[in-house]
């Protein structure tokens, strides 16, 4: 069957900039969206086709801006609405699209609707947030009970993370048509698309449980309203399930979300066995025309260079090549084209209350450092200028890779197809001509493959065999 033009995310780079850390313009320790717009031809060199920003709303920052007081404007320390504009419009120049991420399942405790629906049981907003004469057991994400009593009307109001973040109820519809105007509001202005906080979790039915039917129907209903939009919009959801036929059913039959995150790979380990089944069910559960999503790290866990690749380098650029080489969309969290490694956050500075700073910290530009910033600098690599001026850095191996994801066919569309390997070492062909096999083990090993490498984690050009953590791309001859 002919397929009709592919998305810009088929085969495409996503970046996700954490706005906090990412660049600062004003010199007051956070990085705001005039940095970003800044820094916009870096992402233009570096080559990626799509930036998620974490969130941008106004927010108290219990939960750094995953509790959202007003989802119509910009948080002060970011910027403006104007500000927003400008860098949509100047990532639209050099072909980049801005994604934001959007965050239905709880509000602030500030937002006005909680205000609102707190204020008294009779109160036209009460059905918005989940309200119950008793607390049921069970636990929030963050510890603690997941139920707080509010004295003011003298029942308990529902929260999968903090008390300061009331969970909305799904179930009224109003809910639901608050957010299609939420949405509206947003791909007018531009936006390319959403990244969708906790979506496993979006509809909960009394005892609180999430109810997974109700939220596909959520989600065929906003892909119903993007579908008046041209560009495509793109909905890529924090399904944070464990069971790769779950997270398949996000996709519904392609007319829910296009992508869901697959946290079986983020943590399956720099394991040839483990990353080959993974991605092998994967391919195989999702729907036909559907495509996956990669990514290693993410605000929320250790960086991957830590927490797989022991620190080392050389695994680093081999779980670098891996992510960037598979079928779907690429995503880069902030950082991990330098090989940027988990920060130690002394407990003085620490901000989050779950642990997650060191994953969060400011990007080493180098040439300009920021100054007093808002968490400390992630300064255990060397710098966006050092690695840039260097041709056997992290980052300019990761630029490499961008490039021929996108110059290859094979690359940008071309089908998984594992192919047989020694124990240790991870192969698979892309399309009919290339092939990709990575040696995730200490020792050199032999897989003679026919043709010309085009690109080594060593600069080496050898397909006869691998070095250790040796990983190659080859086009068959
Ligand atoms: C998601 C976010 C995380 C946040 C939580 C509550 O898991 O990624 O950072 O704390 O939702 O909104
Ligand atoms: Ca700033």
């Amino acid at each position: 069957m002919a397929t009709s033009r592919q998305p810009w995310w088929s085969g495409g780079v996503l970046y996700q900039a954490y706005p906090r850390s990412f660049a600062d313009s004003n010199g007051d320790g956070i990085g705001d969206l005039a940095g970003l717009r800044g820094r916009l031809d870096y992402l233009n060199w570096l080559g990626v086709d799509g930036i998620w920003l974490n969130p941008t709303f106004p927010s108290p920052n219990h939960d750094w801006g995953y509790d959202v007081s007003d989802y119509l404007d910009v948080h002060p320390d970011l910027g403006t609405l104007d500000d927003l504009d400008a860098l949509i419009a100047a990532a639209a120049e050099r072909g980049i699209r801005i994604l934001l991420d959007l965050v239905p399942a709880h509000t602030s405790d500030r937002h006005q609707w909680f205000a609102e629906s707190r204020a008294s049981r009779e109160s036209p907003r009460r059905s918005w947030y989940i309200w119950r004469e008793e607390a049921e057991g069970q636990e929030s994400v963050f510890g603690g009970k997941a139920w707080t009593y509010d004295e003011r009307t003298g029942q308990y109001y529902h929260h999968l993370f903090l008390p300061d973040q009331p969970d909305l109820n799904w179930l009224q519809p109003d809910v639901r048509d608050a957010f299609d105007e939420i949405l509206r509001f947003w791909f007018d202005r531009g936006i390319a698309g959403f990244r969708i906080d906790v979506v496993h979790e979006l509809v909960k039915d009394p005892p609180s449980r999430p109810n997974r039917a109700k939220i596909h129907d959520v989600l065929r209903r906003w892909r119903s309203l993007a579908a008046g939009y041209e560009p495509q919009r793109l909905f890529v959801g924090e399904t944070w399930v464990m069971d790769l036929e779950e997270l398949a059913s996000f996709y519904g039959s392609n007319d829910e979300l296009q992508l869901a995150f697959n946290f079986p790979f983020m943590f399956a380990g720099l394991d040839a066995a483990a990353l080959a089944d993974v991605v092998e069910r994967t391919e195989a559960v999702l729907p036909h025309g559907a495509l996956p999503v990669w990514a290693l790290s993410n605000h929320d866990v250790v960086r991957f260079p830590t927490r797989m690749c022991d620190e080392d380098d050389a695994k680093v650029r081999a779980a670098l090549l891996a992510l960037l080489t598979l079928r779907g969309t690429s995503v880069l969290y902030y950082g991990d084209e330098l090989g940027m490694r988990q920060v130690d956050i002394p407990a003085e500075r620490a901000r989050d209350v779950h642990d997650r700073d060191g994953a969060r910290t400011p990007l080493p530009w180098g040439e300009v450092e920021w100054r007093n910033p808002w968490l400390p600098l992630g300064a255990n690599v060397a710098t966006v200028a050092e690695q840039r001026s260097d041709p056997r850095s992290v980052l300019s191996f990761c630029r490499e890779a961008i490039a021929l994801r996108h110059g290859r066919k094979d690359l940008v569309s071309g089908g998984y197809t594992p192919l047989a390997s020694p124990t240790g070492v991870w192969a698979w062909r892309r399309g009919s001509g290339s092939v990709i096999a990575l040696n995730l083990t200490g020792s050199k090993a032999i897989l003679p493959l026919a043709g010309e490498v085009i690109l080594s984690t060593n600069g080496r050009d050898d397909s006869s065999r691998l070095e250790p953590w040796e990983g190659v791309v080859v086009a068959l001859t």
